[in-house]
């Protein structure tokens, strides 16, 4: 199963040897800063903005890179540099991307459930937009606006109502009856009370369609969708939107799926955009840094057990839990190949059986002490890591042509308990 594939930026040396990433053995990292760890490619990162960016090159366009997919500060700076935006949906995430150096101006704020807290720290912020995905919450921010002697800058989050194919329900998002969005019948509704209130201004329309998309049609349709309602609006004398901003959710490959043609996109998308001379913003997540990275791991254990073959490695769903979460395929290889084959299931440490990175997998005939990469992690690996079985969070290295660099460091047992209160101040409840 695409054994020999290797994902840019991820090659064997003389076409054989050990793995490595750009220019760095990955042997070397591993022995140098430990496993599990995530090893990112920079070089697979910007070829991935540049390719998008030329792609959108034939209309005014913006790329706000979406930090749920990845928000470590070393690579959300390699993108900015590049000179990418930032699409956030929680105050975490908005800290993230201004501690990263984006400008407020550079940031949207998304997401079905805002606090009022976050909605006021977007507006201080002076974010470029706020997504909305309700009456309620255009209501919201309406208020806090006019508390604070501002306008917030908002657009309208519209269910585009398409129903298609992703490889788990979980991550579709733009179906009739999903919890995102305000419902496409009732836009103009809502856009009308947002041209009526005192303290929003409405600039744009957005829709997210799902992730893991390897069709182009539905995004044609979505903007379709979303440019008629323009249009009525405009009919409505409602003449004030910007920005089109049609989400993430391209694909990319992990096994053997045909990852989205750009030039079809191009041809099918972009026209209906240019028409009406708004800017289109396109939030990738995966798209950016899906195949930018490996996990490492080190194998603990062989086993055999109940006539199947065991690789035990040092990570598992802790670190990884895409595929125990979604039933994810991720290729594994030997940082160092033995050349024999063995059908395994790679397996975590994590006292639970749905712990494992593979399951009936061709993999080299790898040994206690070898190492492991997995593929493909770099989107919603490390952001979905958790702490479970009182596990410690990998490190996060970045490489860069023949250099790498820690960029998050490994966490250490004082990590988990930082916030635990040794000694509870006990309150009165009555
Ligand atoms: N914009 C919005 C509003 C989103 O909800 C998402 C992803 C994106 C952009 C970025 O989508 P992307 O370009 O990365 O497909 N944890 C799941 C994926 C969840 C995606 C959630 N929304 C996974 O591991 O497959």
């Amino acid at each position: 199963m695409g054994q020999g594939v290797l994902t840019t930026g991820f090659t064997r040396a003389g076409g054989k040897g050990v793995l490595q990433c750009e220019g760095v053995s990955l042997e070397r990292v591993a022995n140098d800063v430990g496993t599990p760890a995530y090893v990112y490619s920079s070089a697979t990162m910007r070829d991935r903005y540049e390719r998008l960016d030329r792609m959108l090159e034939p209309v005014p366009h913006r790329i706000h890179y979406t930090l749920k997919a990845n928000s470590s500060r070393g690579l959300l700076e390699v993108l900015r540099a590049l000179g990418a935006g930032a699409d956030v949906v929680s105050g975490g995430e908005l800290t993230r991307a201004l501690r990263a150096g984006f400008a407020p101006r550079d940031i949207i704020f998304g997401g079905v459930g805002k606090t009022e807290a976050e909605l006021a720290y977007a507006l201080d912020a002076d974010v470029l937009l706020v997504n909305v995905e309700s009456e309620a919450e255009l209501r919201t921010l309406d208020r806090l606006a006019r508390d604070r002697g501002v306008t917030a800058r908002v657009s309208i989050r519209v269910n585009p109502e398409i129903t298609l194919e992703t490889p788990h329900d979980y991550i579709k998002t733009g179906g009739r009856g999903h919890k995102f969005g305000v419902p496409y019948d009732d836009v103009v509704h809502v856009a009308t009370i947002a041209a009526e209130l005192g303290h929003v201004s409405l600039i744009g329309l957005d829709m997210h369609l799902g992730s893991q998309l390897t069709r182009i049609d539905p995004y044609r349709e979505g903007v379709e969708r979303l440019v008629a309602i323009h249009d009525e609006l405009r009919g409505r004398g409602i003449d004030t939107i910007e920005y089109l901003d049609i989400g993430g959710g391209l694909g990319v490959r992990y096994d053997t799926e045909q990852p989205p043609d750009l030039e079809r996109f191009a041809s099918l998308v972009l026209p209906p955009v240019a028409k009406t001379g708004m800017t289109l913003i396109m939030e990738p997540g995966r798209f950016i840094v899906g195949n930018a990275a490996v996990l490492l791991a080190r194998v603990l254990y062989r086993k055999r057990s109940g006539g199947k073959d065991y690789v035990v490695a040092d990570a598992g769903m802790t670190e990884l839990l895409r595929p125990s979460h979604y039933g994810a395929f991720h290729r594994v290889l030997a940082v160092r190949r033995r050349g024999e084959t063995r059908r395994v299931d790679v397996v975590g440490p994590v006292c639970e059986s749905g712990d494992f990175l593979a399951l009936d997998r061709d993999v080299d005939d790898v040994q206690p002490g070898d190492y492991l990469a997995v593929c493909d992690v770099g989107a919603y690996g490390y952001v979905m890591a958790s702490n479970y079985n009182s596990r410690l969070r990998p490190a996060e290295v970045l490489v860069d042509g023949d250099r790498f660099a820690v960029i998050t460091q490994r966490e250490e047992p004082e990590d988990l308990m930082r916030r635990e209160v040794a000694a509870p101040h006990w309150l009165r409840g009555v």
